[in-house]
């Protein structure tokens, strides 16, 4: 069985998927680029057509029927998605268009609303832009300090400088990735939330790509932010998750104005819907609900214990077939890490090397993955190649793509 796991029947899931079955420049598609967008099964596309087939109308507003049940069934992606997390009530979850908006509104809402000029931020060397940039838009238009944590050689937190940052007590925010996007860290989080509470500061895990991979419960984690997108767990762009603890969204003041997130409006005053209403201004992305819905339905169908151990399977079977390859150095030899491989070949620059291995069929992504930090901490600000894996991932295509390196690094000498 190609990278099967007992319970998880790789052929028939992929047979979910249309556009692996599709020619691609004339050859199979190996689509190793899931971690900057995952495709989409065709129960997800069933669900988004028929939606705007048969029952779609704008949510939270009419009284007809239509407008009613559309309601309901955005409605229900919300409850869908709290179970996904754990969270404790569909009202903890605010939909947003993707995890970068999730992160702008807690710097916007929490980082200006709650948090004190003088107290400080912490993110880390291995942040994707959109866990980074907005924290450094916030110290400037608001006073408060960016503190940076380490990682190790390996590519792990170092978890002994977080202890240091937040030495002093004027930490506000922890602010980490659950897992990286380039060296597929999967950081601490549990251990991280309990020290950023101890020092009475509040912890956001961007989960972007950690959600996919792992089962996440947000109370297990003692997480107060925890954010998602709903494109990288095989549903459609433009909604995005942001977990918020209830007491939080409460006194957390809007990010946006306008429709539906207001309880009075006067033409001079304005008085705010509870949350999450509060934090969803205008209309949301409806149809894009319904896809999450499906998507989260399709996950939890295989179930996210089989798509770890089938990962996890992948993971192995990557770092033994990769680390044969002349030439080839991988990026991160963290302890606990998923499926996202960034690796440079030594003859080669790496748009070079996606550029000939998109030839073979094999679509990686190449550049610095939106983490430019993080290549100058790699010593490879020049970028890297990344594979990165999804739940129809095989070994023969992870196969395939170490022998398509062994010609590349040929052809480039
Ligand atoms: N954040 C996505 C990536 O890492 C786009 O590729």
């Amino acid at each position: 069985m190609d990278g099967a796991t007992p319970s998880f029947d790789i052929a028939r899931i992929r047979a979910d998927f249309p556009i692996l079955a599709s020619e691609y420049r004339g050859k199979k598609l190996v689509f190793l680029d899931s971690g900057a967008s995952a495709q989409k099964p065709r129960q997800v596309i069933d669900a988004m057509v028929d939606c705007m087939r048969s029952a779609y109308a704008n949510v939270h507003r009419g009284a007809y029927h239509l407008s009613e049940a559309a309601t309901a069934a955005f409605e229900a992606s919300r409850e869908a998605t709290a179970r996904f997390l754990n969270a404790p009530s569909a009202q903890d979850i605010i939909f947003t268009s993707n995890s970068t908006m999730a992160m702008n509104l807690v710097a916007h809402s929490f980082g200006r609303g709650v948090l004190k000029p003088g107290q400080a931020v912490v993110a880390s060397e291995m942040e994707h832009h959109a866990n980074l940039v907005p924290w450094q838009m916030l110290r400037d238009a608001h006073g408060t300090e960016l503190r940076i944590c380490r990682i190790t050689d390996a590519g792990e937190l170092d978890l002994g400088h977080l202890a240091e940052l937040l030495a002093d007590g004027r930490v506000g925010l922890v602010a980490v990735t659950h897992m990286s996007n380039v060296l597929g860290t999967v950081t601490p989080a549990a251990q991280i939330a309990r020290m950023a509470h101890e020092a009475a500061a509040k912890v956001l895990f961007d989960g972007s790509q950690a959600a996919v991979h792992r089962r996440v419960d947000v109370q297990a984690l003692d997480a107060d932010f925890y954010c998602f997108t709903g494109h990288k767990l095989y549903g459609p762009t433009g909604i995005g998750v942001l977990y918020a603890r209830a007491e939080l969204q409460r006194v957390m003041p809007p990010f946006l104005g306008g429709g539906d997130m207001i309880a009075t409006v006067g033409l001079h005053h304005s008085t705010w819907a509870e949350p999450p209403a509060k934090f969803e201004a205008g209309t949301p992305p409806i149809i894009e609900a319904i896809g999450l819905h499906a998507a989260i339905e399709y996950v939890e169908t295989i179930g996210m214990g089989a798509i770890e151990a089938h990962e996890r399977a992948l993971v192995d079977h990557a770092m033994a077939t990769l680390s044969r390859v002349d030439g080839l150095t991988i990026h991160g030899r963290a302890q606990d890490r998923g499926g996202v491989f960034a690796f440079g070949l030594d003859t080669a620059h790496a748009h070079d090397v996606a550029t000939l291995l998109d030839r073979a069929g094999i679509a990686v992504r190449s550049g610095r993955h939106c983490a430019e930090p993080l290549h100058e901490r790699l010593g490879a600000e020049g970028g890297t190649c990344r594979a990165s894996f999804g739940l129809y991932t095989t070994t023969t295509e992870i196969d395939y793509l170490a022998e398509t390196l062994v010609s590349a690094r040929k052809f480039f000498a």
